[in-house]
This record gives structure tokens, sequence and C-alpha cells, in this order.
């Protein structure tokens, strides 16, 4: 399990205590033991960001991670926020508040003993703290109520209470310490002492990341011959009103103008069929391929419930987690999906063409869904593009339907999924097909 931890709170409590607790305490290699993430680094740097896109990857490349904002406790105990004089190097109230909540995340620490992981951003450039301030500042708790002025002003002042106080990770002092310093955004990246797995996965993800303003699109494949008749998987080309959609894909994509846009496909038929009909090059993904069903490949789920009726109900019981026999399980497919978020994160922007579990699986990244409960069941009908746009700590969603019909391939989760449950009760939510 993991925590990450962050806020512009969170300097002076770093910046104080690493010297004497943490820069003694926690080099130490404990294994088996849970991984601390701390942010730091001045307001508007981009903290909370990071533990939170941070936490959404973990959580979604199945690590277990829980964020927590330290400006959230100072929050609890100053209920109303009056302005930047509350963190004034000399406003005892301040001082006392911080303190208290810096031994109660060092006993935190202590009691759980973690790992812990520095994340450092420096950053001193004019624009991008302000885009910053701009960004994610004027919609803070601490800001209800005020107009756009009155917070830059408040803020700027409040970085500068910091900017005395505020010690950055030494070279040499914290020698023995687990960190990546992210120097200007991602120019520069100084990493030292990696511990495990786990920190690499973090340092590696780190620097691939860019805040660059793009869009992604996603869609899949127009309707194939198989989905026409209601089954799973197969390697199909598209049916009439697959090859209609890809044409008005083709369209769309021509009238958005979008600037440098990649194309990727799986390395299936109805994908590249798919792509075909759009005017620009295409790059084949052997990673975006459906689902392998393993023997329950080209079947209707009647078929299914026919053949593997155990099987069938033990999918329903935990679909995330359910391996076809000979085939793959969701679970599966977002561990092969890992490089092709990897890349979606270095990239500007990209449309995707791929299928129904994998656009699942992508989107479930996006818009940071639970693996077990939500990520299997995400609506991705056929024919509709969803364009994905990066917000202050999330994604807008923008649903395209391209006005062509197609059959409805999605398949809820019935209220029985008892293996003794009756063909009907199974067969309950299976859409409608030929
Ligand atoms: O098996 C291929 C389907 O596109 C995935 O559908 O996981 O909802 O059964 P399902």
């Amino acid at each position: 399990n993991l925590v990450v931890l962050g806020s512009s709170d969170s300097i002076p409590v770093c910046s104080l205590w690493i010297p004497l607790s943490v820069r003694s305490v926690y080099p130490i290699c404990m294994t088996n033991c849970p991984t601390l993430i701390v942010t730091v680094g001045l307001p508007a740097r981009g903290k909370t960001y990071i533990s939170k896109k941070l936490t959404r990857y973990l959580n979604w490349i199945g690590v277990p991670t829980k964020e927590f904002n330290v400006g959230q406790y100072r929050r609890e105990c100053v209920k109303i926020y009056k302005s930047f004089e509350f963190f004034h190097p000399d406003n005892e109230e301040g001082l006392k508040i911080r303190r208290e909540r810096r031994w109660t995340i060092t006993r935190f620490a202590e009691q759980n003993s973690f790992k812990v992981f520095f994340v450092e951003s420096v950053c001193e450039d004019p624009d991008v703290i302000a885009e910053n301030i701009v960004q994610v500042k004027l919609g803070s708790p601490d800001y209800i109520d005020c107009n756009t002025e009155e917070v830059i002003e408040d803020f700027m002042k409040r970085i500068k209470c910091y900017e005395n106080s505020y010690q950055p990770l030494d070279d040499v002092l914290d020698k023995d310490l687990s960190y990546i310093k992210i120097m200007d955004v991602g120019r520069r990246y100084l990493v030292n002492r990696v511990l495990d797995h786990i920190q690499s996965r973090i340092v590696y993800y780190l620097m691939n990341i860019h805040i660059t303003p793009r869009s992604i699109y996603l869609c899949r494949h127009g309707e194939s011959d198989l989905n026409v008749k209601g089954c799973i998987g197969g390697d199909s080309g598209l049916s009439g009103r697959g090859k209609e959609f890809a044409k008005c894909l083709g369209k769309f994509i021509e009238e958005q103008n979008i600037k440098n846009l990649k194309v990727w496909t799986s390395q299936m038929k109805r994908t590249i069929q798919t792509a075909e009909a759009v005017a620009l090059p295409y790059e084949q993904w052997k990673a975006l391929n459906e689902i392998d069903a393993g023997v329950c490949e080209e079947m209707m789920y009647e078929e299914i419930q026919v053949h593997f009726p155990v099987e069938f109900s033990l999918r329903d019981q935990d679909k995330y987690r359910y391996r076809y026999p000979k085939g793959e399980s969701y679970e599966d497919l977002v561990q092969r999906l890992e490089p092709v978020i990897m890349e979606l994160e270095r990239q500007e922007n990209v449309l995707v063409i791929c299928h129904q579990a994998v656009m699942r699986c992508l989107l479930a990244y996006f818009l940071d869904k639970s693996a077990g409960t939500e990520l299997p069941y995400l609506k991705c009908p056929l024919h509709t593009v969803l364009k994905l746009t990066p917000v202050a700590y999330g994604c807008k969603v923008e649903s395209v339907w391209l006005n062509v019909e197609a059959v409805n391939t999605h398949r809820d989760r019935p209220e029985n999924v008892d293996i003794s449950r009756m063909p009907e009760e199974a067969l309950f939510t299976v859409p409608a097909h030929q």
C-alpha cells in the first residue's frame, strides 16, 4: 500500500522536520513495508497535481494508494482562512498549528514504518506559477467568494512567506534519502537512491508525464460482422454500418483540425479498417488488441451460458479479476495496456481506435474509476468518440455520437450471479442482436 501526501501546506512541514527526524530516521530501507510518498516544494509548484495523478496511476496499475492533503488538516483546525498572514513566520497561531500537524505526520510515518520517497518540484518560471494559481487556486476552499485578482495577490504573498524558510532537498545533507527532484516542470530531473521496484516505477512515470494542453480521442472500431451477430472476440471485418461510421470518423477528425494528431489502432482487422478511412498515417499496437476471451472467443453470451455456465457466473461475480480459460482477464489487460498509457502520457493529441474492453481500461485510467466495480462496466458504445481533455486535477469528457446506428454490445451485471442461477437469469441483461 502507498500513501501520497501533498499540498503547499506540507512545505514548512517538510522543510523543518526533514533535518530533525526524517533525514535521520527514514533512510533505513525496510522491506515489505508501505511507501509514503511526500510531495514537497513551494506553493503552486504542482504538488497536488503530481499527488493526484500519481495516486490515480498507482491505483490503476494495481498498487492500492491513498492520497492525503496536508492543507486539509490545517483547514480543519482553522475553519476559516483569512489571509496569507496565517503563513507568516511570525504568526504564533499558524506556527503552533503547523507544528502540531508536523508531529501528527511524523508519528503517523513512524508508527507505520513507511519507506519514504520524496517528490520535490522546483520551478521559478513566473508564467508556470501564475498559470497554476489561476488553474487550481481559484477553486480552492481557501478562496471562496474571492475574485481572481484577490486570489493571485494573496497567494503570491503566501509564497513569499514560505520562501524564507523553505529548504530544498540537498545533494549532500539528503544523500541518504530516496527522492526525485523535478526541475522546471520536467525539463530536468535529479533522482537519488531509488530503493525498490515501486520507487523506480514512480520515477519512470513522473519522467514521462507533461502538462502541455492536448486531447486524447478514444473510440471503438466501427460495428463488426461479429458484433451484429452478438458474438464476442474474433477478428471479423466491418459491417455496412461499421464502414459508414469509419467514413464519418474520418470526416469528424478532419473537421476538428487537430494539430499533429497521431492515430493508433490495434492489430485487428476491424480497427485497421476503421483507421483506413481517416486520412492520416496510423500505428498498430498489439497491446491494443481486444481482451482474449480464450475458449469463449467468437461465442454469443447465450452460447457461453450453454457451454460454460459456471465460468459465466464466475465472471459475473468478479468481472475484473475473472480470466477466461486460455484467455485474459481485465486485470491482465490493464497490465498489457500499461505501456500504452505511458506512451499516451508522453504524446500530445492522439486518436486511439480500439475495442470495448480496452477502451474501458483506458477510460478508467483517465477518469479514475475503480477497478473492481466500475471499470468492467463502463459504457463505451460503438460509433461514439470520447474526447478527453486534461483540466486542473482531472479530465473533461465530451462524448460525440457520430450519428450511425450500431448494435448495443453492453451487458450489465445481472442481479443473480450465483452458480445455481437459472439460464434466463444469467441472460437477462444480454443486449438484443441478430
Ligand atoms: O469480449 C469482448 C467484449 O468487447 C468485452 O465485453 O467484457 O463486457 O463481456 P465484456
